[in-house]
């Protein structure tokens, strides 16, 4: 599969692990940045890769930053986008077979290297199971489609 991988400063060191750990599986990598591991905003680097996969450039991405958090918030505005914070492997596969993910955002400040490869590992290994899951996965997307048209409207909620 072709793999699009990004990551702020906070996930910079943990990126080449990564990069390198899914090349060893036998994906195709490419890295969206960035380059060194000076301070940036990872909204952008999300973006990136998740503007990667819903215009079919990558199957799927993976996205490193302090805590993933902010990775999977950034990702999860594109619309397509179903990225997945995981700190551990059985949800990692679970929501690939489940909810059918297609970003796997992780917390360098949060795993070492060891547990991210399992992590990563279990993710791209696990496919999709439809069925009943189709259902609700597409039950989901129905909710970013309602709202998307929305949002110029709604005042800020935060
Ligand atoms: C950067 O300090 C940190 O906020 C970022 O890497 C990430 O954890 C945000 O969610």
């Amino acid at each position: 599969m072709k793999i699009g991988i990004a990551s702020d400063h906070g996930g910079f060191d943990l990126k080449p692990t990564i990069v390198e750990y899914v090349q060893s599986l036998g994906h195709e990598v490419t890295d969206f940045g960035p380059a060194t591991g000076e301070s940036v905003d990872y909204p952008e680097y999300g973006e990136k890769v998740a503007d990667a996969i819903v215009n079919q450039q990558m199957d799927l991405g993976i996205l490193i930053c302090g805590t993933g958090v902010g990775m999977s918030l950034a990702a999860n505005k594109v619309r397509g986008i179903r990225a997945v914070v995981c700190s551990e492997p059985f949800s990692a596969k679970l929501s690939r077979q489940h909810n059918n993910t297609n970003v796997l955002c992780l917390g360098a400040r949060v795993v070492g290297n060891e547990l991210a490869k399992m992590i990563v590992e279990e993710w791209l290994a696990a496919e999709f199971e439809g069925g009943r899951h189709a259902r609700r996965v597409d039950k989901v997307m129905a909710i970013e489609s309602k709202y998307a048209d929305q949002i110029e409207d709604q005042p800020f909620c935060g």
